[in-house]
C-alpha cells in the first residue's frame, strides 16, 4: 500500500500467502496451475479497484510463520477482511490459528488445489475451524471469490460496483 492511500485511511483487504507460494506459476503447474502469485494479486487489486469507494489490497507473502504472524498482529486488526492461503502451514500451525482468533478479523482461507482430494496429511487444516470459511481447489479464483464475499459481508459499504 502506497503512503498517500494509507494516509486517506482507505479500506483494505489483508491477502496473506504462506511459504512456497512465491514460486506459483513454476510449482508443480498440474497441481497449482500456471498462473502466478503477482498475477494473483494483480487481479485482486483491479477487483478492488473497482469498489466504490475503491477497496486497496494489501499483500504478504512469507516463508516464515513468525513473519504472518507478525503482520496478522499488525495489520490484521485495521483490515476488512483476511484472506489467507498458509500453504504447508494450513496443517500444523497453531501459532497462525491463534494470532487469527486474537485478532478476531473475518478470515477466508483459500487453497489452490483441493486439499480433501490430495495425500491424507492436507485433509486436515487447523486453521479452518477459526475462519469464515474455507475455498479449496478453485485455482485462482478462490481468491477473488474469497474477495467478494468480504466485500458483500461488509455491510456493502464497497459492495457496489463502479
Ligand atoms: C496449498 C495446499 C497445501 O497443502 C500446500 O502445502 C501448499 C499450497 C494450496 O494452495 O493448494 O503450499 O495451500
Amino acid at each position: 500500500m502506497s503512503e498517500p492511500a494509507r494516509e486517506q485511511a482507505q479500506d483494505f483487504v489483508l491477502v496473506l500467502n504462506g511459504p512456497n507460494l512465491n514460486l506459483l506459476g513454476t510449482r508443480e503447474p498440474g497441481i497449482y496451475g500456471s498462473t502466478t502469485l503477482s498475477q494473483i494479486v494483480q487481479d485482486l487489486e483491479a477487483l478492488a479497484c473497482t469498489m466504490n469507494p475503491p477497496l486497496l489490497i494489501e499483500h504478504m507473502q512469507s516463508n516464515h510463520e513468525g513473519v504472518l504472524v507478525d503482520t496478522i498482529q499488525t495489520l490484521g486488526p485495521s483490515a476488512l477482511g483476511v484472506i489467507i492461503n498458509p500453504g504447508a502451514l494450513t496443517h500444523y500451525s497453531v501459532a497462525l490459528r491463534d494470532a487469527l482468533v486474537a485478532v478476531g478479523t473475518p478470515t477466508i482461507e483459500v487453497h489452490l488445489s483441493n486439499i480433501h482430494a490430495r495425500e491424507e496429511f492436507r485433509h486436515h487444516s487447523v486453521v479452518a475451524p477459526v475462519v469464515l470459511g474455507q475455498i479449496a481447489g478453485l485455482g485462482p479464483d478462490g481468491y477473488r471469490l474469497a474477495l467478494l464475499h468480504l466485500i458483500a459481508r461488509s455491510g456493502g459499504s464497497h459492495g457496489a460496483e463502479r
